[in-house]
């Protein structure tokens, strides 16, 4: 869907040129109508907890006000009670698409809206009812904007469930038999009002060590899982060292996130377990896999002729770095070390990533941003739309190239 009227693409660029992002301490030019607009919709959606899996409440909600402003909007079935949310003007097929997710993380904390320090916090407030919010918003004002009107009737907006736990919602949509064309896709995540460059990749996994259990008096009649655990892990930390990396992304990670086993001090242990996620900064989860088998190969043999065992389960996440573009003006320019719903919507679309809000309070319990990164990320999106409008459409297989890494 390439823009065809390129005299009203100039004029709406000329409506641009106007507004050009001020300076980050300046106080952002947002029109008070549409503040107030944007703060009382971000109020509504951090209003209602929707941590992963309970999200039908907001999209029922979400679904009636995007109908109320003139959206006509689809819900797409991921599971029982578990809808995304497509919305769009006169035109189901549309050059961008703006995309965003509401789910949250648990535990739920309520909203607040500090009017001294004008910081807004709450669940979601940041991760990611602030892109949503401001997304609906940008897309809104362009209609208002007489010249930009065309832009507002080629945009949809797509806000999935699950992103937060494995991305169920995106890979619904992403499969779906009746899927709308695009060629530009926004990723609204808290990016601190930066340009995402590209993240790193994931590979979770588990460990499973079993053993058999005996008295500790005479651990020569068991065969410790624990043993074989603290084996495996000495062998993942002195590993963790030398997994690839690139310029781009730094360094690979690991992180022992969850470790059990056994069930007392004076039992030998029979089963030991460890959850693991690795953040990729080269190469694929498969040579991952393959460095990590080959160093524990010692360890599972020996566990197996003591009569114990060690197994890996693959079944999480993963995917390699995922290089995101960012060809695209006046913005400040980032990577992340986060995984985002970016990966798991297949195609050849260009694809943006942006939002308002900073990661690192995204997941705690003083999730927050200011109302004014808030503002600032509905003139950004719009900035974003009409730029990325300029752009040509991905090459068909373009995409398959930025899959290069270095070892
Ligand atoms: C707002 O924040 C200030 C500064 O942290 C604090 O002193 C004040 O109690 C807060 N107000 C409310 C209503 O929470
Ligand atoms: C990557 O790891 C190396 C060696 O472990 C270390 O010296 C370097 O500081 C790390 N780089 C970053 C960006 O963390
Ligand atoms: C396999 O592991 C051994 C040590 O257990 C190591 O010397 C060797 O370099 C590893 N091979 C690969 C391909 O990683």
């Amino acid at each position: 869907m390439l823009l065809q009227n390129l005299s009203l693409l100039a004029l709406a660029l000329g409506s641009y040129a106007a507004s050009v992002r001020p300076a980050s301490s300046e106080v952002t030019t947002l029109d008070a109508s549409t503040s107030k607009e944007l703060l009382a919709l971000h109020k509504k959606l951090v209003d209602i907890e929707s941590i992963s899996e309970n999200e039908l409440e907001v999209g029922i909600w979400l679904a009636s006000y995007l109908k109320d402003n003139g959206f006509t909007v689809e819900r797409q079935e991921v599971a029982k009670d578990r809808y995304n949310i497509l919305a769009y003007g006169s035109k189901r097929d549309t050059t961008i698409l703006l995309s965003s997710h509401i789910d949250t993380v648990p535990p739920y904390w309520p909203y607040y809206y500090n009017k001294t320090t004008d910081v807004i916090g709450g669940r979601g407030s940041v991760d990611a009812k602030a892109s949503v919010a401001a997304q609906i918003l940008a897309v809104m004002g362009l209609k208002e904007e007489g010249e930009a009107k065309f832009l507002r009737d080629d945009i949809s907006l797509l806000f999935v469930v699950g992103e937060e736990a494995g991305g169920e919602g995106m890979k619904a949509f992403s499969a779906w038999d009746k899927r709308p064309q695009y060629d530009i896709v926004i990723f609204g995540e808290p990016t601190e009002g930066k340009l995402v460059c590209g993240h790193k990749g994931i590979l979770g996994f588990e460990i499973h060590a079993t053993g058999k259990a005996a008295h500790s008096g005479y651990p020569w009649l068991g065969v410790s899982a624990n043993d074989i655990m603290a084996e495996t892990l000495a062998v993942l930390l002195e590993l963790r060292q030398h997994l690839p990396w690139s310029e781009k992304y730094g360094n690979t990670t690991m992180n022992f996130g969850r470790i059990q086993g056994g069930v007392a001090a004076n039992v030998v242990a029979e089963t030991s377990s460890a959850k693991i996620a690795t953040r990729l900064a080269a190469g694929t989860p498969k040579i991952i896999q393959g460095l990590i088998l080959n160093a524990t190969k010692e360890i599972k043999a020996r566990a197996q002729k003591d009569g114990g065992d060690l197994e890996f389960d693959w079944s999480g996440n993963g995917y390699p770095p995922v290089d995101i573009d960012c060809d695209i003006e006046g913005f400040e320019k980032l990577t992340v070390n986060y995984g985002t719903d970016v990966p798991n919507l297949e195609g050849d679309h260009r694809r943006y990533l942006y939002g308002p809000g900073n990661i690192f309070v995204a997941h705690s319990d003083h999730e927050a941003l200011k109302r004014t990164e808030l503002e600032q990320a509905v003139l950004d999106y719009r900035r974003l739309i009409l730029q990325a409008s300029k752009m040509e459409p991905k090459q068909q297989g373009a995409g398959k190239g930025s899959e290069q890494f270095e070892l």
